[in-house]
């Protein structure tokens, strides 16, 4: 039988099974933290203060965030792995991977490691790093054959300790 009580109780869906969060990573965190995919309700807990600490990123709706929200749980579904600590409440970090399908090396995977960010208050405390493991850990699960990045200068020592290597130069064309 299902009602109101049931559906009330049942966990709220993410952007991605939980059995792709590496058990092992999510084990190392201190206790209050926990290691998971984005929810929709991400929005009114500071997922995107958290994401100011590394760009500008706007005064973005409620409705506007569903809409972007939706998209990537839809048409965008098996290609953005957005994957948050929460502590106690509060977003504390997060880290995207973008799974891009390829022609090349017979339909190769390519994993994109996007926006990566650490709130101010809670850098320095390996969260970043865990991040950068348990986007790793996904990617090689869904069948990626390497991750890639662009970073500064500044952070380059810090994608070193995580395991990358620098590889090629980046170029933009801004619109
Ligand atoms: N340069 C060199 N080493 C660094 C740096 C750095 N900028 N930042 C961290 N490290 C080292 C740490 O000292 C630590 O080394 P240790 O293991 O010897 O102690 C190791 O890297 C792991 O550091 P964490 O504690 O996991 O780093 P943190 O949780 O603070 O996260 C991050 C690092 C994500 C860069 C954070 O400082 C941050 O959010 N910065 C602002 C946003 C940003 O620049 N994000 C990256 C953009 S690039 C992208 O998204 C692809």
């Amino acid at each position: 039988m299902t009602g109101p009580t049931d559906s009330a109780s049942e966990p709220e869906p993410a952007l991605f099974a939980d059995d792709l969060i590496s058990p092992t990573i999510a084990a190392t965190l201190p206790p209050t933290y926990v290691l998971r995919p984005l929810r929709k309700s991400d929005y009114a807990i500071g997922f995107l203060d958290v994401l100011r600490v590394l760009t500008t990123v706007g005064d973005i709706t409620e409705e506007e965030w569903n809409g972007r929200y939706d998209w990537m749980n839809t048409q965008g579904k098996g290609g953005y792995y957005i994957m948050v600590i929460e502590d106690q409440g509060k977003i504390v970090g997060t880290g995207a991977l973008l799974v891009e399908r390829k022609f090349i090396h017979h339909l190769g995977l390519v994993g994109h490691i996007e926006d990566i960010a650490v709130a101010k208050d809670q850098q320095g405390k390996k969260l970043g790093l865990k991040l950068i493991q348990a986007l790793d850990f996904v990617a090689e699960k869904v069948g990626c054959y390497k991750c890639i990045l662009d970073c500064s200068e500044a952070n380059e020592g810090f994608y070193v300790k995580c395991g990358y290597k620098r590889a090629g130069l980046e170029m933009a064309h801004y619109y």
